[in-house]
């Protein structure tokens, strides 16, 4: 039964999940948890996991449910007055002319995302005439942007020092330190730091999690683990010294893939509480109206977006298809370049793609996005990112095994974008478009003609005087963002990558994804803590006698080991299943058509006991 219901849903959101309840994989974060939405995910053919990542995605704007275990959610009146609280705040950053700054901070997804919020609000800033008031750190720098960095992210110092190098001289900071999964190294060392120094900074971190789920195991050559951390800042909560945004949203459609839920929500938190702030700003006061207000909006995007499902699982699946033999090519206009970058460079670490197989390009490269160290083409051939370096550097060769998705505005230049099209054309069949149009705008008959298969998106009119243009922006990003990480997560789907809803073969390049693939090997195969860590080590160093050296390394030993190495997890699982050598078990994968075959021809080999808690919903690591 539903719990208090007080605001009328623009979606259906479903019924509150079996993951809230008391004892499902009671050990996992809810970030970490495998969705039981998605059980089913990797059997799944376009459309039914065009409607399974949907529902996952209603989850987010799920009211918490006085039944169950109580969880905060999006429109809990706790979090509703955190946002409250916070934008009231920032109200005042953005008053002190001199000493002011908004620093919002992130790993991966949530660094890209921490640039792309920045941009949108100094941008509004520059609206009023006013000076910049934001900016963002993603850990591993800028080159993160178009190359997936993941190791920076276990460095609590360097996190610490960014920190501090950003805010030189100024005497007023909010810092927003983003971690879906409340886990990032490079996040706690942040907080650490503002903590130290409440005189200057307002620590607020944002994520996923309660703060009893924060990741507890220790960060190796720092004093605290996360969860400390997070603990010592929600004791400041009561005298608004700091602040924890933490609702949770479900487990992500693929476990642990905190780029979608997680992502998307930290878009839909933060956005609305900056726009409620800059509202607020021009002297209207923060209320639970005005947030409620911007984040029916998002729910509205939802509808919209999953309005074209049957066109998303048609591009999902031609995806699929180029993504066998050739590549995915996503060329974004304005800010939703970005987007496709971030989707694109999350394929990566993901589900070990190359950097070739799915990449962004944006209009005007790096001068559109607008980061901090300007023009990084020349750092190598994956970091040129501009419409001119495509048409340069890749069409050329690209053929009809590629797909090129094009992404758009009515607003954006039509003749420019029907010419890349034309081009395009030329040399593959298989290009497709998202356009968002406002209501009254209609895509002109020849761009039909040249780009046959079209998801067209149109969005309402805001009668939201000031802040309406951006709502209508945020509202076509985090679509685009919706549709890109439905479509890439479910190319790889089709293609084997997943096995159930595991991710199964992602690279191994930092502490947090050595943990998860230690989780995923115990819940695939149901083997203790200890065997599963051993045979992981196995796979890693290609060695079925571990010695005592390699047994001693630190978590970061092994992760520089496994950074080298690929199919680590897959090789693990295959081992532990068939109780073979990792040798062997390499031989089978390599030899398999798909890692989720290789898996699935292992669980069923006769006579192989099943794990006690395989396929039972429960879990395996605790923390
Ligand atoms: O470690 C890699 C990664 O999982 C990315 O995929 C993700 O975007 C990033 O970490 C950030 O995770 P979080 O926001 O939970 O710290």
């Amino acid at each position: 039964m539903r719990g208090t219901r007080k605001y009328q849903h623009v979606i259906e959101t479903p019924d509150p999940g079996k993951w809230e309840l008391a004892g499902y994989e009671e050990s996992l974060p809810i970030s970490e948890k495998s969705n039981p939405i998605t059980r089913e995910l990797d059997k799944s053919d376009p459309s039914q996991l065009v409607q399974l990542l949907r529902d996952c995605d209603a989850e987010i704007f799920q009211e918490e449910d006085a039944n169950l275990i109580h969880y905060h959610r999006l429109y809990s009146e706790s979090v509703l007055q955190t946002m409250g609280d916070i934008a009231k705040r920032v109200q005042e950053v953005l008053k002190d002319p001199e000493g002011g700054l908004v620093v919002l901070s992130g790993c991966g997804t949530s660094g890209r995302l921490a640039l792309l919020l920045a941009n949108s609000f100094n941008l509004l800033l520059k609206g009023q005439h006013r000076a910049p008031r934001y900016c963002y750190i993603m850990s591993g720098g800028d080159r993160s942007i178009v190359s997936a960095q993941e190791s920076p992210e276990d460095d609590p110092h360097v996190g610490a020092q960014e920190l501090e190098k950003v805010c030189e001289g100024k005497k007023n900071v909010v810092f927003v330190g983003i971690s879906c999964g409340l886990s990032a190294p490079f996040i706690a060392g942040q907080l650490d730091l503002c903590m130290r120094h409440l005189d200057v900074y307002l620590p607020v971190l944002v994520g996923c999690n309660p703060v009893s789920m924060a990741r507890n195991d220790p960060i190796e050559g720092w004093h605290s683990s996360f969860r400390q951390v997070a603990e010592r800042l929600q004791a400041l909560h009561e005298s608004h010294k700091g602040f924890i945004l933490n609702p949770a949203v479900g487990p992500e459609a693929v476990s642990g893939s905190s780029r979608m839920k997680g992502g998307s929500a930290t878009k839909i938190l933060l956005e609305t509480l900056l726009l409620v702030a800059h509202k607020a700003d021009s002297n209207v006061p923060v209320t639970e109206k005005c947030l409620l207000e911007i984040l029916r909006t998002y729910e509205r995007a939802h509808k919209v977006t999953y309005s074209q499902s049957k066109k998303i699982a048609a591009l999902m699946k031609q995806t699929a298809t180029s993504l066998q033999k050739g590549h995915l090519y996503i060329l974004g206009w304005g800010t939703l370049g970005l987007v496709g970058i971030m989707a694109a460079v999350e394929c990566g670490p993901t589900f070990q793609a190359d950097w070739r197989d799915v990449r962004g390009f944006v209009t005007g490269g790096y001068d559109s996005i607008e980061n901090k160290e300007g023009d990084l083409s020349s750092l190598g051939p994956e970091f040129p990112i501009s419409h001119e370096d495509f048409v340069r550097n890749v069409l050329p060769s690209v053929s009809e095994t590629d797909a090129v998705l094009l992404i758009f505005t009515l607003d954006d230049e039509l003749n420019q974008i029907e010419k890349l099209a034309a081009l395009v054309k030329e040399k593959t069949s298989n290009i497709q478009c998202i356009s968002h149009a406002t209501a009254g705008q209609y895509l002109p008959n020849s761009l039909k003609k040249t780009i046959p298969s079209i998801i067209g998106m149109t969005w309402p009119i805001l009668f939201l005087e000031y802040e309406g243009t951006f709502i209508q922006k945020f509202q076509r990003e985090l679509s685009t963002k919706w549709i890109l990480d439905t479509v890439t997560s479910g190319a790889y789907a089709l293609r084997g990558k997943i096995f159930r809803n595991f991710m199964v073969d992602f690279k191994i390049t930092n502490s947090k994804l050595f943990h998860r693939a230690a989780s995923v090997l115990q819940r695939v195969t149901g083997q203790s803590q200890q065997r599963c860590t051993e045979v992981l080590l196995q796979s890693i160093y290609g060695e079925q006698t571990l010695s005592e050296q390699i047994r001693n390394r630190t978590i970061a030993g092994h992760v520089g080991a496994a950074a080298s190495q690929d199919k680590v997890l897959p090789v693990a699982i295959v081992s532990l299943l068939r109780n073979c050598a990792v040798q062997e078990a390499r031989s089978r994968v390599d030899s398999s058509a798909s890692i989720r075959a290789a898996i699935e021809s292992s669980l069923n080999v006769p006579g192989r006991k099943r794990g006690a808690e395989e396929g039972s919903g429960s879990e395996g690591r605790s923390r």
